[in-house]
């Protein structure tokens, strides 16, 4: 696609290294609309939703992709669909609530209705009304009800989780997210079935990138995170793997917890707490679960829409919905297993308290994010550096690399074509 409004690739980005990013790619407004269309609306699969969240015929959720609101629903017939959220007629965003149970969707403000799957089944007055008895209005004759339904995505959910894309010519999701990826992905979602304990919700003032970048950072946790350092969750002496897709748009950082405690990898590190101590163990009351198969913590992004956190016993979705190119929300959502124990579910959510917007460790990110975002408004004509490692793109068997940060960014030129 040509984007005859927009400077030269050479301006935009005239080092030929993918590791060191221009700050302009982070806060320039049509940039950020070209990357709403080229990532959120087409050729690729945005996240939606999980299954558990709309159990029965007629539940449904709202959610976004993107900035367009849109419609999980799942319909009589038990199959899925996702609908777009402006009315046929004339444009009204029609749902307002974020989760309920319909048999139709009515829009409120001349009635159309539209069945489950967004075909278009009432429209009042389209025969015309006897006024005085006189037969008047109403549609033409060659209104076409088939032709006026609610804008329909491309739905595929995999071991419970629902994506969707505007583009119905996406390749299929298993190809989209790639055999690199897709082991991890099923650590996961391996076809239990699923159940929501809860949501958190934040506005992060950053460019939605920075947070698949966090995710794609195994150099920071160990950093940045005095929880992490200090209790021995993520340190740069864990055993670990860096994965990512052959687009190297997708990503898994895969580690495998030590005990804490004074180290080498503590040594120098500011955030490292010798004397922290917790008043409620019970927040670090990690039981190894068999699914595990070793590893202690896996972080998926999968581009451009959701992250997959499993950290010991605490697994959520992360949804991104940007919202402009220095903001974005980020909507959490806390999920166990039907066949969890109570003991294991109360123990997810104590653990819970480590993620999300106030979270011992996610509130380090969020703010650190806005700290990026306020560096690169101040000076628009310099770049980021991501060299740790080197400058390749390839999966590593350590943390102490950018590598997934520099493969996110060689596909992200490719797709913009910069
Ligand atoms: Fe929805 Fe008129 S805008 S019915
Ligand atoms: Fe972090």
């Amino acid at each position: 696609m040509n984007a005859p409004d927009r400077e030269p690739a050479s301006d935009l980005w005239p080092d030929p290294l993918v590791s060191r990013v221009p700050y302009r790619v982070y806060t320039d407004p049509g940039l950020y609309r070209e990357e709403l269309e080229r990532f959120f609306y087409r050729g690729h699969w945005c996240y939606v939703g999980l299954e558990a969240e709309v159990p029965n015929p007629g539940d449904f959720k709202r959610t976004m992709i993107g900035e367009r609101s849109v419609i999980l629903v799942r319909a009589e017939d038990g199959s899925l669909a996702v609908v777009e959220n402006h009315c046929a007629h004339r444009g009204a965003r029609f749902c307002q609530r974020e989760f309920g149970t319909a048999k139709r969707f009515v829009c409120p403000y001349h009635q159309w209705n539209y069945d489950l799957k967004g075909n278009l089944v009432g429209v009042p007055f389209r025969q015309g009304f006897v006024v005085e008895g006189r037969k008047v209005g109403g549609m033409p004759p060659d209104f076409d009800m088939k032709a006026h339904g609610l804008t329909r995505l491309r739905v595929q959910s995999h071991n419970g989780v629902v994506f969707a894309s505007f583009d119905h010519g996406v390749p299929d999701l298993r190809d989209y997210l790639g055999p690199e990826v897709m082991p991890w992905y099923e650590r996961v979602f391996d076809g239990r079935r699923l159940v929501v304990l809860g949501y958190s919700r934040q506005r992060i003032p950053g460019n939605w990138k920075l947070m698949q970048e966090n995710i794609k950072d195994p150099y920071h946790p160990g950093l940045l995170h005095t929880w992490f350092v200090t209790f021995g969750l993520w340190r740069a002496d864990q055993r670990s793997q860096m994965v990512l897709d052959a687009h190297g748009r997708h990503a898994a950082m895969i580690s495998r917890r030590n005990q804490g405690g004074e180290g080498e990898a503590t040594r120098g590190v500011a955030s490292f707490r010798q004397n922290m101590k917790l008043h409620d163990e019970r927040v670090l009351d990690v039981v190894p679960e068999p699914w595990w198969n070793g590893p202690t913590v896996t972080m998926l992004t999968l581009f451009p829409s959701v992250i997959v956190q499993q950290q010991v016993n605490s697994v959520s979705t992360r949804h991104i919905v940007p919202r402009g190119p220095g903001v974005f929300d980020f909507h959490w959502t806390h999920f166990g297993f039907a066949d969890d124990t109570p003991e294991m579910t109360r123990r997810r959510l104590r653990q819970a308290n480590l993620f999300g917007p106030a979270g011992y460790v996610s509130a380090d990110d969020g703010e650190v994010i806005e700290m990026q975002q306020q560096g690169f408004v101040q000076d628009p004509a310099a770049r980021t550096l991501s060299e740790l490692g080197g400058r390749d793109v390839g999966p590593t068997d350590h943390m102490v690399t950018e590598t997934l940060i520099r493969g996110l960014y060689r596909y992200w030129r490719g797709v913009m074509e910069v």
